[in-house]
């Protein structure tokens, strides 16, 4: 086999090898970093649905208490506001939703859904699940979704959840006195779920890939191509110039041209030696001769 040849596949061997390797590592890493990226966008979803919650219930609820005597106002409701605000995000970006998924819900909107009443389970079976990270496949394509467990930890919240007749009678005019009574304290009631689309970020990471791979490559194929050169220029091309002249010096052409490399190197010892040797062959020939 040619020593060009012999390179060559080495070396195609090890850019295979080299480039499975890093492929593998890099579509690893983009992926996480894209998945990483979505779970942040998630949280600060939970995170805002949170402030809202808590901005009606600390600055809004009280100002409505008067007027909650003769109509309910589920604006005073911290979870009305958070799916309120939340939803109305979802009108500019469709792919995002939030969601209080309940088993029960007071109002039917609430009502957790298939895939959404499994992950309340998931919730109601262990009791110390405090977040849960999931993906789905959404109309709108893959999605990311955020779950936490809706529990009632105050008295307080039962004063409306608890019975149609504990509750202010406003309310069970408003939502009916079918759903969204009979809730305990500490029980698991539904999740509140963030779900963020993921297939941008992964065709961002997709295309981060492809470029990252292909300039690899291209990489790889120039150091190929620089070290074939070499191997041509510094090594195959003398050596075979050398085996050329020492065919004709050994079929008896004493005349033929000396060969120099100019270099220093292996190759240029090597002719060196080889020129050596055939001063010795030509004076010995002489001295036969005569
Ligand atoms: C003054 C009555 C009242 C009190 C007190 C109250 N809620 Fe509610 N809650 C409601 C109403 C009404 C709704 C439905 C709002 C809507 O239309 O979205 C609701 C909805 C909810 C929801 C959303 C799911 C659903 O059933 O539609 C959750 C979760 C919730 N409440 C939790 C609590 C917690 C926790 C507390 C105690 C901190 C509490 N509530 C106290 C009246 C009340």
């Amino acid at each position: 086999m040619k020593l060009l040849l012999k390179f060559n596949l080495v070396f195609l061997l090890v850019f295979a090898i080299g480039l499975g390797v890093s492929a593998t590592i890099a579509r690893d890493l983009l992926r996480s970093n894209a998945e990483a990226q979505v779970v942040e966008r998630a949280r600060l979803l939970m995170e805002k649905a949170d402030v809202v919650s808590t901005y009606t219930a600390k600055q809004i609820a009280p100002l409505l208490q008067t007027q909650m005597n003769y109509h309910f106002l589920p604006q005073s409701v911290p979870s009305y506001s958070a799916m309120e605000v939340l939803g109305a995000l979802g009108k500019s970006y469709p792919d995002y939703f939030y969601k209080a998924a309940m088993l029960n819900p007071t109002n039917p909107r609430d009502k957790a859904n298939d895939w959404e009443e499994d992950v309340v389970n998931q919730f109601r079976k262990n009791d110390g699940l405090k977040e849960f990270i999931g993906q789905r496949d959404a109309p709108t394509g893959r999605a990311l979704y955020i779950a936490r467990p809706i529990r009632i930890n105050d008295g307080a919240c039962l004063r409306c959840h608890s019975t149609p007749d504990a509750a202010p009678k406003p309310l069970v005019d408003r939502y009916g006195p079918s759903n969204g009574f009979g809730w305990k304290t500490g029980e698991v009631l539904g999740a509140r779920i963030v779900s963020v689309p993921m297939t941008v970020p992964l065709k961002e990471a997709d295309h981060a890939f492809t470029v990252v791979m292909g300039l690899l490559a291209a990489v790889f194929l120039f150091i190929g191509g620089a070290l074939n050169l070499m191997l041509w220029k510094l090594v195959i091309q003398p050596v075979t110039r050398l085996s050329a002249l020492s065919d004709r010096v050994s079929r008896g052409e004493l005349e033929a041209p000396e060969f120099t490399t100019g270099s220093h190197d292996e190759i240029g010892v090597l002719a060196e030696s080889f020129g050596r040797m055939r001063k010795s062959l030509v004076h010995a020939m002489k001295l036969l001769d005569s």
